[in-house]
């Protein structure tokens, strides 16, 4: 069986495209993922999400492609992707329908999987509208994971219930490899916070074949996708929320780096920035995401305490630690930290060595303590050797 031993890693086409994705999307995007570096720095998987097919089955009680977006069919795709040395992914639903009123897979799971499978599909995301009530929500997860794991081809089993009926408890034995945990991302710093909020009591329940899927990154969007701007059930304050910066986008990128969460890019990596390709093809970061071992953060006390600030230490498999500050205030904050505070008492005579893993720049040992200013909604991470 398929093993996903680190958070998978890809780009998914729902942030940007919405309904608009089509076969021109795909393959320039599978473009830009090997010629802008993507491909090199981990990234994998290209996911086609809702709104791929023709809104009803066909006499075989197949789904079938949308020729109009996807002339070519789907399988062409795959190959083409496959020849560029990476992997495609597809979208369904628990549900009758999928959540833009599509077919979903319900009654259908193991007709689906073998369509997959024949397409040459790597990766399925499956969402849950449409899905009955009163029926039990981890069967209907359970039953696709069995109709992939004997459809024939490795499929990465990406669920997505948003967290419903305390999913993070149950997707590891219902054999999902990553699950949402949470509602919909939006390009805000709100809906960015209330995902992190909402994960402190998650941590643990993250790891080794299954991935707690904080959504797609919304790094380097500019306000013209999907996921602009909304995310509260008040429209009306929605609409005054601003898109996020490039601050807050290192925040948000620098969080789920540290969380070990899958990293699914949801900009237009075509067109994207430098700026955002550097930060999101940032060695480091993606070190500490990919970490083999995956352990949760631990939070640690710092000299001075911030309201809504938080401080992790993150144990990495090499024996390094990465330490992560970040500020959610709307204020500038200053912190010290000492090695005390990591876990490493004076009496160790073990000296830390900072590496600022945005830039790469090596600060040295602090034999006292480590002073750090974090910007307004900006974090720092920092890989520490031990001399
Ligand atoms: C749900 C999912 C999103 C996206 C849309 C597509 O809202 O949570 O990630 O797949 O459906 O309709």
């Amino acid at each position: 069986m398929l093993k996903v031993s680190t958070a998978p890693m890809g780009w998914n086409s729902w942030n940007t495209f919405g309904d608009k994705v089509c076969e021109k999307v795909i393959m320039e995007t599978a473009d830009a993922m090997v010629e802008r570096g993507f491909k090199d720095a981990g990234y994998e998987y290209i996911v086609i999400d809702d709104t791929w097919s023709l809104k009803s089955r066909d006499e075989n009680g197949q789904l079938v492609a949308d020729p109009v977006k996807f002339p070519n069919g789907i399988k062409y795709l795959a190959d083409y992707v496959h020849s560029k040395g990476l992997k495609l992914g597809i979208y369904s639903c628990t549900g009758y329908k999928t959540c833009g009123g599509y077919p979903g897979s319900y009654g259908n799971e193991f007709t689906d999987a073998k369509t997959f499978a024949s397409w040459d599909i790597d990766f399925l995301k499956y969402d849950n509208c449409y899905f009955p009530e009163h029926k039990d929500n981890k069967y209907a997860y359970l039953t696709m994971a069995n109709a992939l794991r004997t459809c024939g081809k490795d499929i990465v089993f990406s669920a997505c219930n948003w967290g419903r009926d305390m999913s993070w408890k149950w997707m590891r034995e219902v054999g999902a490899h990553m699950y949402r945990s949470t509602a919909d991302i939006f390009n805000n710093f709100h809906s960015i916070k209330n995902i992190i909020d909402e994960q402190y009591d998650k941590f643990n329940l993250s790891g080794f074949g299954s991935f707690n899927d904080l959504d797609m990154l919304v790094c380097g969007m500019t306000g013209d996708g999907y996921v602009e701007c909304e995310g509260l059930i008040d429209e009306e304050k929605a609409k005054n929320l601003l898109i996020c910066n490039s601050t807050e986008h290192r925040l948000h990128f620098g969080f789920w780096a540290m969380f070990s969460a899958p990293l699914m890019l949801g900009c237009d990596i075509r067109k994207v920035r430098e700026e955002y390709v550097k930060l999101m093809t940032n060695p480091l970061l993606i070190k500490i995401n990919q970490d083999q071992d995956a352990r949760p953060p631990m939070e640690f006390k710092t000299t001075y305490f911030y309201h809504d600030a938080k401080n992790f230490v993150k144990l990495l498999a090499d024996g390094s630690y990465a330490v992560g500050l970040f500020n959610f205030n709307n204020k500038e904050i200053s912190v010290s930290i000492n090695a005390d505070q990591l876990g490493f008492p004076r009496y160790s005579n073990i000296k830390l060595n900072y590496t600022d893993a945005f830039t790469g720049e090596n600060l040295g040992i602090f034999e006292n303590d480590f002073d750090i200013v974090v910007p307004i909604h900006d974090c720092k991470i920092y890989i520490v050797n031990t001399k």
